[in-house]
């Protein structure tokens, strides 16, 4: 059992997750006093690392910090993005059952390793357990893995809090010990004390929380919280969601920071999201919308214009789930 009072030791437990073989399982060693060698390879890791465009997760596997959401995207539309977003170098790919387009994701994953862009090692694979399968969520995942056409997704997520969470939980504990599921997340979890109830019954610590994050809205506080856990925060709608990525782009200070670098509002919104330790999945149906997205590697934010654009918050969420 998890709990805040082992806070600490787990803060411990988890500067030491070592890598064992490139990109793949690393084993766990508990160990308090003098590091090893391996302890300060694992310490050297944290944090994102910009030149892989990674980030180590508490479960020992590698998270690309960059990808691609589908949410509203049909399968045909999911097909095309995910295979375009694999062509560009993307290996993040966002989905869930709610969205109704794993079938897509998964012939455009297909498509991708089949004309040998990239093999299914080297894609990331995120989806989520949807509200109406809570009471049948061993089954879910089962579906998803189905539809995806995949023995294995690389992190599962909670989509949101609900009545049979902890059963939930439990499923995804089982299939990450059957493998079908590498790493467990939970999305839709804003308070500590939502959290608190997570680590009162996990035994597998979750490793992402994937939540409404964007220039309006920041979830610092939250991310503070979890760091002891090494538990990473992704943002879902990075520009605001549709029909509000107007408010984002426009906004005045990011379009006098995308001038000085010769990058698009968007591109700078990735960078903000990236450098503050947001992982990022923005979605798109449009080939050059999503290589813009990843072309975000070959410049920097200043300090102070982190700030500018930290300073933009509202706290102003656009969705209450
Ligand atoms: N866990 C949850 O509860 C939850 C909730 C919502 C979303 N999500 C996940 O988060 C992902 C991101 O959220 P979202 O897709 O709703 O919103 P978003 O990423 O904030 O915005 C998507 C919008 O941005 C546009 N866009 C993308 N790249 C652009 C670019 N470079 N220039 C101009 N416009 C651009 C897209 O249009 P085009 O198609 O024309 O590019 C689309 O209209 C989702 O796809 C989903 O995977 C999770």
């Amino acid at each position: 059992m998890l709990n805040k009072n082992y806070k600490k030791l787990l803060g411990i437990i988890i500067t030491i997750v070592i890598p064992f073989c490139n990109g793949c399982k690393k084993e766990e060693v508990i160990q308090e006093t003098t590091p090893t060698p391996i302890q300060e390879e694992a310490q050297v890791q944290e944090g994102f690392d910009f030149e892989k465009g990674t980030v180590l997760l508490n479960s020992g596997y590698e998270m690309p910090i960059i990808g691609l959401g589908t949410w509203t995207l049909s399968n045909e539309e999911a097909e095309n993005s995910v295979y375009e977003a694999l062509k560009c170098g993307m290996r993040l790919i966002d989905t869930a059952r709610y969205y109704r387009c794993e079938e897509g994701v998964g012939k455009g994953i297909a498509r991708a390793i089949k004309e040998g862009i990239c093999t299914r090692e080297e894609v990331f694979v995120t989806s989520k357990v949807m509200p109406s399968d809570y009471t049948r969520a061993a089954q879910g995942i089962e579906d998803s893995l189905r539809d995806l056409n995949l023995d294995y997704v690389d992190l599962m997520l909670i989509h949101q809090p609900g009545s049979h969470d902890e059963e939930v939980y439990k499923a995804l504990e089982d299939a990450v010990k059957e493998g079908k599921v590498r790493s467990i997340g939970i999305s839709n979890y804003y308070t500590p004390a939502q959290i608190d109830e997570v680590l009162s019954y996990a035994t597998i610590l979750p490793a992402v929380i994937q939540n409404e994050n964007h220039i309006f809205f920041h979830n610092d506080e939250l991310q503070e919280y979890v760091k002891p856990y090494g538990i990473i925060l992704e943002s879902w709608y990075p520009f605001g969601g549709r029909g509000h990525t107007s408010e984002s782009f426009n906004q005045e200070k990011i379009m006098e920071i995308a001038k000085v670098h010769n990058k698009t509002s968007a591109q700078i919104i990735l960078r903000w999201h990236l450098q503050s330790g947001y992982i990022a999945i923005p979605g798109s149906s449009n080939p050059l919308h999503i290589q813009e997205n990843y072309d975000i590697f070959d410049f920097e934010l200043s300090q102070e214009e982190m700030d500018q654009i930290n300073a933009i918050n509202e706290n102003r969420r656009y969705e209450n789930w």
